[in-house]
């Protein structure tokens, strides 16, 4: 039985939860900046453009995830613990799809559009729509404060399992060193002698 996430799934999970948080502060950061200034432009489409990056990894992951289940949980973890664990993987799968959609959503309903990495113009396709710029906005700015609170709970659970459980788990989605030669792959047969 495989007791590991498939590389791809190790890559992106550590590859996406570090632009997230860079994602996250670029986003407090951008309170700062003035509004109307020409500072406020640039960075503000800075971070649409890179934000539409991070959406389309999240959307590779997702994809890869459907169709590669997860190595089983370890054995020790009672019912309703496996079902918690489920449901916050499910809760930060559609945080990490709201929040790009929902930015995204949120520019087309302004007369901005996206100006990705100042090469492409991406001019909106909605009409200006206060109203719904406001409800997208908005849904951005509660979809960030719920990543960074279940984002919390995962690490505390992870902390537990490796801390208080002591069963490794960490260690199912920790890039794995290239093996060379001494230890046959578990998965392989071995051969009879
Ligand atoms: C991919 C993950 C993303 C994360 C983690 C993220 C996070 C944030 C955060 C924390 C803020 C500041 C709080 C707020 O005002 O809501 C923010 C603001 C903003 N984000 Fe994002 N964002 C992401 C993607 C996007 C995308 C794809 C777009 C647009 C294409 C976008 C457009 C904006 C805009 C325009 C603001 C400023 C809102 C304002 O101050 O009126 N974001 N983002
Ligand atoms: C933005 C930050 C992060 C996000 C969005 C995130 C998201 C996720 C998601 C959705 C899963 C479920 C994978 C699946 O089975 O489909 C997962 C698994 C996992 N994450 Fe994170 N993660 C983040 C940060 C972290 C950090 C900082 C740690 C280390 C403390 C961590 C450790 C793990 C581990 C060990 C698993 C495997 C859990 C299991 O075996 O069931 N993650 N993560």
């Amino acid at each position: 039985m495989r007791d590991h996430y498939t590389r791809t799934a190790i890559a992106l999970h550590w590859l996406i939860a570090v632009l997230l948080l860079g994602q996250f502060a670029f986003g407090l950061t951008l309170e700062d900046i003035p509004r109307g200034t020409p500072e406020r432009a640039i960075y503000v489409n800075l971070h649409k453009s890179s934000g539409i990056v991070i959406g389309l990894l999240i959307v590779l992951r997702i994809a890869w995830r459907l169709r590669h289940r997860p190595p089983p949980l370890p054995a020790s973890m009672r019912p309703w613990q496996r079902y918690a664990a489920r449901l916050s993987h499910i809760a930060l799968y559609l945080c990490m799809l709201a929040l790009p959609l929902s930015g995204y959503l949120a520019s087309n309903f302004s007369k901005y559009g996206v100006k990705f990495f100042n090469l492409v113009h991406m001019p909106p396709w909605g009409p200006e729509d206060k109203t719904l710029y406001a409800f997208f906005n908005g849904t951005h700015h509660v979809a960030a404060l719920l990543l960074a609170l279940f984002v919390g709970l995962h690490v505390l659970a992870v902390a537990k399992h490796m801390l208080i459980d002591r069963d490794g788990l960490l260690w199912r989605m920790w890039p794995r060193r290239a093996e060379r030669g001494i230890h046959p792959h578990p998965d392989l047969p071995l051969e009879p002698r």
